[in-house]
């Protein structure tokens, strides 16, 4: 492989490092809005746990981006904040339903287990160990939380109906 070929690959690599970055931050705000909605205990606890997993995946793709390139990759991560996080996600969940919140909580999930499956890919195509581990460790962690939001399908609905009065 040529020299710029290299650094091509090098260049895309660093780019999925960013946009997962990036993820993380718009998933913390997005599981901050969650709790704050959440009403069942339960619930609660598991968005809680997930948001310590989740500190910890920005964590991890903060040391491979500084591993990377540092000074670019710090630049274009707080860029992509503002991109990577809708406006008015945070008040939207406030108002939402316990179903609803289980929806986009997976839909969440399903966007990182693609975007870390890719970066794996990628990474090892690039022969960067280290950020293959990384997005490997994060993606169990990902699996494992839609694992357990699709085992709440039901006290979602359950949940949803008793807060709107309706009974099934
Ligand atoms: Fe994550």
């Amino acid at each position: 492989m040529k020299l710029r070929d290299d650094d091509k690959l090098r260049s895309k690599l660093v780019d999925y490092v960013q946009d997962a970055h990036a993820m993380e931050i718009s998933v913390t705000m997005m599981l901050e809005s969650m709790i704050k909605a959440a009403d069942d205990p339960k619930t609660k606890e598991m968005l809680e746990s997930h948001l310590q997993q989740t500190t910890e995946h920005k964590r991890r793709m903060e040391e491979r981006l500084k591993a990377l390139d540092s000074h670019r990759s710090v630049r274009k991560a707080g860029e992509a904040v503002a991109v990577a996080v809708p406006k008015g996600l945070i008040d939207r969940f406030r108002s939402d339903q316990p179903g609803k919140i289980a929806r986009d909580g997976y839909v969440a999930e399903a966007l990182e287990i693609a975007a870390y499956s890719l970066l794996e890919q990628l990474a090892m195509r690039c022969g960067d160990e280290p950020t293959a581990e990384a997005a490997r460790r994060n993606l169990a962690d990902e699996e494992e939380m839609a694992k357990k939001i699709a085992a709440t399908w039901g006290d979602a609905i359950d949940m949803t109906l008793e807060q709107e009065g309706i009974a099934a």
